[in-house]
């Protein structure tokens, strides 16, 4: 039994492709049948893959519903978070993807789901990535400061859902945590944030995201350990569509 993750699939069985890399790059070519003949390669019915957003480009459920069908068939159980381009998952409605896909899906937000004795928490997450880019001298430029303020306003509604699914952990007695974001936990000014700040307060023992991709993206945030905490991304092309073992 084994806990595995990866994300950024962006499938598009159903729905207009929107990415311009997704359509050029070599990594991404044919990357729907690479991936599930990797996921047979060293899954099984027992363990678990929490894929971090970014599932699909369907605009509603109706344009996403092969794209989850092949997500529901990939080998073991499958808990999915929500990502920036997941148009078909309201987040004030997650209970009610979990009733639809009930035995198939699981859908984390505002919620917790159990692995052996740990609890798997999560949300999107935020962190502010512009308007605005680092001169040849590494200073800050284009700052935009209507943009910035939005994303602080984004930032702390995504760590109260972060901190919630958190509690409803708690209060059922979970001691051990994996916490899981979409986003990064910081941007590539930051070298801590109000996530990773979270991470310490409830002793994580991991945190696992996406949302970089693209080869110039790998390195936006944290990898590798810092104070204790083992932070690893997992966006598809950055993996090369190998699920990443996330705990035995
Ligand atoms: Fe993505």
């Amino acid at each position: 039994m084994s806990l595995y993750a990866i994300g950024d699939l962006h499938l598009h069985f159903q729905s207009e492709l929107k990415a311009k890399n997704q359509i050029e790059d070599k990594i991404w070519q044919n990357h729907e049948a690479i991936f599930k003949e990797n996921c047979n390669n060293v899954m099984t019915d027992d363990d678990t893959l929490v894929l971090v957003g970014d599932h699909s480009w369907g605009k509603n459920l109706a344009e996403c519903e092969k794209d989850l069908e092949y997500i529901c068939d990939l080998p073991g159980r499958k808990i999915l978070l929500r990502g920036n381009h997941d148009m078909f998952w309201d987040a004030k409605k997650t209970d009610k993807l979990n009733e639809m896909f009930a035995g198939k899906l699981e859908f984390l937000q505002n919620n917790y789901f159990v692995y052996a004795d740990y609890a798997l928490v999560g949300t999107k997450g935020y962190t502010f990535e512009g308007p605005f880019y680092l001169d040849q001298y590494g200073y800050i430029q284009g700052w935009d400061e209507a943009e910035a303020e939005h994303a602080e306003k984004m930032v702390k509604r995504e760590s109260e859902r972060l901190i919630a699914s958190f509690e409803a952990a708690k209060a059922d007695g979970y001691k051990k945590f994996i916490m899981f974001l979409h986003y990064p936990p910081t941007n590539i000014l930051q070298t801590n944030s109000i996530y990773t700040k979270i991470a310490e307060q409830y002793k994580v023992e991991q945190v696992i995201y996406g949302h970089c991709h693209g080869e110039s993206r790998f390195h936006d945030s944290i990898i590798g350990k810092k104070r204790r905490i083992k932070y690893s991304l997992v966006s598809g092309d950055f993996l090369r569509w190998k699920p990443m073992q996330i705990l035995k």
